[in-house]
């Protein structure tokens, strides 16, 4: 019987190797924050949620017809549950009767961004939200 030859071996290790590095090349390629909350909250939500998550960021001008969510106010953020937090971050406000204002963010965010989120907002209220 005849081994495959070292030549075809090698072809296909490197191969191999070629694969793995444009695969770790796409991944790298999404901004190096793409997994810590705090940082993913800094970049997409603080602009009118504030960096402290106040409610006063920077694109907030007496014009908003609302004002973002203070989410450092306990009572309030206590009213939602988790799913509920997710359900208005992955699809907006007028999904849950809220503001247009606050955009939906299932294009732009993972599943796994948005849970990252949803536990940073409880940090920062050092609240539970209503179980269930
Ligand atoms: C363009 C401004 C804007 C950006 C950016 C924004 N929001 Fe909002 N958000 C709002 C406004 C305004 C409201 C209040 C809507 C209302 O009460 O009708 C709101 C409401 C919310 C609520 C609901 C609170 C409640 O009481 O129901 C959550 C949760 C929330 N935002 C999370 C986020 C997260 C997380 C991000 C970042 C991924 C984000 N928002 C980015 C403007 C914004």
């Amino acid at each position: 019987m005849k081994q495959p030859s070292m030549n075809e071996r090698g072809l296909k290790e490197v191969l191999a190797i070629v694969v793995f590095t444009v695969l770790v090349a796409l991944f790298s390629a999404a901004p190096a924050f793409a997994s810590d909350p705090e940082k993913v909250f800094k970049f997409y939500c603080a602009q009118c949620h504030g960096l402290t998550g106040k409610g006063d960021g920077p694109n907030v001008t007496k014009d908003f017809p609302v004002s973002p969510r203070n989410f450092t106010n306990a009572k309030e953020m206590d009213k939602l549950s988790d799913a509920d937090l997710k359900n208005v971050i992955l699809d907006g406000g007028p999904s849950v009767s809220k503001s247009p204002m606050m955009p939906p963010w299932s294009k732009t965010l993972t599943a796994e961004q948005v849970d990252g989120l949803v536990k940073h907002l409880r940090g920062i209220c050092k609240c539970k939200g209503k179980q269930g």
